[in-house]
């Protein structure tokens, strides 16, 4: 087969990543989706800037929508961040019948429901498993790997930079500026960092979780959000002091007459696990009824985690396009199986 061809619209901290997992594992990567996986065509605002990826062989640009346009690209990684251009490139790539993979959860939790919509009527996806969680395989073990379960609830740790914030002032009795400025640094922020500290990055991502895990439309504006900004260091080590630890928490719950979404600052007593995820690790927490408790961790941000998800994706595309379009594998289609109309809870 010829090599799956990809158009990069990005080159921060994720797609940088991107290219360095697909540059290091092109081996294993084209043995698992059966064809070799080329970035041809990329676009990023300033071109002389330097980045964290080797550039050779791929062909640049301002103009992310020349990307989208290209006839020699066959799919679409989003990585640019933000609503606007981002959405009307991805509606153009669907348009065009592309596959779309994003890292994007401020737009899949605003725009989700047309985007899937649209996807669908193009005979085509968009995948998000990096919207959620970093590195962890979170949107995939919920829809594949639970795929038998009625999911009564989920909780976790879902925002990196919050963490790795709470965990150096308990820790390293660091203000909250000056670890937020080091979690910039990193590359671990959203572009406004007010997303990380004010609780919204979560509640874009506990949106996602709960539609996927309760099969319902996305609906961000119900989510409660509450952030850690007023956090103090002493509450944090005085929390410590006591047998707790604070961490910020999304927790979403199914209920007989309804949906509960909520992302908070949350005590949790130090013997249990998610007392204990630190640093930028994210852990999700999920109860199905067959299964019982089913906890997921690992890094919830930065370069190679956050591509270790996008390229999870671009391996699923590849093997989908390749397969025999009777035999395609079901799990990429990623509007809700059941849209049923749970009323959300208010607090
Ligand atoms: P960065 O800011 O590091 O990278 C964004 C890239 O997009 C840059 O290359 C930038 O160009 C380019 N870009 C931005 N706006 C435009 C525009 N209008 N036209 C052309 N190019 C543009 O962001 P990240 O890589 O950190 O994040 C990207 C996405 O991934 C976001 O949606 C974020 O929420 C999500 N995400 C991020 C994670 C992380 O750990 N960082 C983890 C999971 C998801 P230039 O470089 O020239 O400025
Ligand atoms: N800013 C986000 C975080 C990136 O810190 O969790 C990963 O989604």
């Amino acid at each position: 087969l010829p090599p799956l061809r990809v158009g990069l619209l990005g080159l921060g901290t994720v797609g940088g990543g991107v290219v360095n997992v697909l540059t290091r594992n092109a081996e294993d990567i084209a043995r698992r989706s059966g064809r070799r996986i080329d970035v041809v065509h990329a676009s990023a605002r300033n071109l002389g800037a330097p980045r964290i990826c080797p550039l050779n062989g791929i062909l640049l640009t301002t103009n992310p929508m020349d990307v989208v346009e290209n006839p020699n690209v066959d799919v679409i990684i989003e990585v640019m961040g933000g609503m606007t251009p981002a959405s009307m490139l991805i509606r153009r790539a669907l348009e065009l019948g592309k596959p779309v993979i994003t890292a994007n959860k401020a737009l899949i939790a605003h725009e989700g429901n047309e985007l899937f919509a649209l996807a669908q009527a193009k005979g085509t996806v968009v995948a998000f498993e990096a919207a959620v969680a970093g590195g962890i395989p979170i949107i995939k073990a919920i829809r594949e790997g639970l795929a038998g379960n009625r999911i009564e609830w989920l909780a976790g740790i879902i925002n990196g930079t919050g963490n790795f914030i709470l965990t150096a002032m308990r820790d390293e009795g660091r203000s909250f500026n000056d670890v937020l400025a080091e979690a910039q640094k990193l590359g671990y922020a959203e572009a406004d960092p007010t997303f990380d500290v004010e609780g919204i990055d979560a509640a874009h991502k506990l949106s996602i979780l709960a539609a996927i895990a309760f099969g319902m439309p996305l609906k961000f504006d119900s989510v409660y959000t509450e952030g850690i900004s007023a956090l103090k260091t002493e509450d944090v080590r005085y929390a410590r002091e006591l047998g707790y630890q604070i961490k910020h928490l999304g927790f979403a719950r199914r209920h007989e007459n309804g949906v509960e979404m909520r992302v908070h600052p949350t005590l949790i007593p130090e013997r249990r696990l998610l007392a204990n995820v630190d640093g930028v690790k994210n852990a999700v927490l999920v109860w199905g009824d067959a299964v019982g408790p089913t906890l997921y961790y690992g890094a919830g941000a930065g370069a190679d985690p956050t591509a270790s998800a996008v390229v999870a994706d671009l391996v699923d595309v590849a093997r989908t396009l390749t397969a025999d379009p009777n035999h395609r594998v079901p799990h990429l289609a990623v509007v809700p199986d059941q849209v049923s109309d749970l009323p959300i809870l208010s607090m």
